[in-house]
């Protein structure tokens, strides 16, 4: 992917320059590891894109095939509470209140303006998370344009929650900042 490139020629050259501190931005990842789910969250700002653009890279392992799939994830306002809460994260990040403006609210990957999704709202955006026998770990990388990082519209400590298919919270972890020194 052309972004993809981009982000690894930055990071190399900054590697190579050694004198000079090329900042990548800010970068954020989740880390998930609860009820036998594991994965992984990433988030980045390619130097180049301002604010505009983050690559998001994701990748779960332990969601059963079956009955419970296909999975959502959102990103849910508030920190994962005491002993795994996931009800404590509260309701799915949503800034520009989509949900309430768009009604009934929908989004659906390719179909629906992404300006009219929840900016939390992973899945509907980008696809849900449809893992199979033979294929149990899924993973992908995408470019969002509404993830942000701007202090009045960061997503660092907030959260990812993974819901089955019925709409079971069964998977969350907080979202934190990383510095990424090159
Ligand atoms: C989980 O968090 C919710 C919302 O904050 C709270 O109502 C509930 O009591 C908590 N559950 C436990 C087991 O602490």
């Amino acid at each position: 992917m052309h972004l993809t490139a981009l982000v690894l020629s930055a990071l190399a050259l900054g590697a190579a320059a050694t004198p000079v501190k090329v900042a990548p931005g800010p970068y954020a990842e989740s880390l998930i590891d609860m009820a036998g789910i594991t994965g992984r969250v990433e988030f980045y700002k390619p130097p180049k894109c301002g604010d505009a653009k983050t690559l998001v890279k994701y990748q779960f392992d332990g969601l059963t095939a079956g009955d419970s799939a296909p999975y959502k994830y959102h990103i849910h306002v508030n920190p994962v509470g005491e002993n795994n809460n996931c009800t404590a994260t509260g309701g799915h990040y949503d800034p520009h209140s989509a949900a309430t403006t768009h009604t009934p609210y929908t989004c659906t990957p390719g179909v629906t303006p992404q300006d009219q999704c929840e900016v939390g709202d992973l899945s509907g955006k980008h696809g849900s998370l449809a893992p199979t026998a033979e294929a149990p770990q899924v993973s992908g990388q995408y470019i969002d344009q509404y993830v942000k990082f701007t202090p009045e519209n960061t997503i660092i400590d907030r959260s990812i929650v993974i819901h089955n298919s019925k709409g079971d919270r069964i998977a969350c972890a907080n979202i934190d900042a990383v510095m990424v020194m090159l």
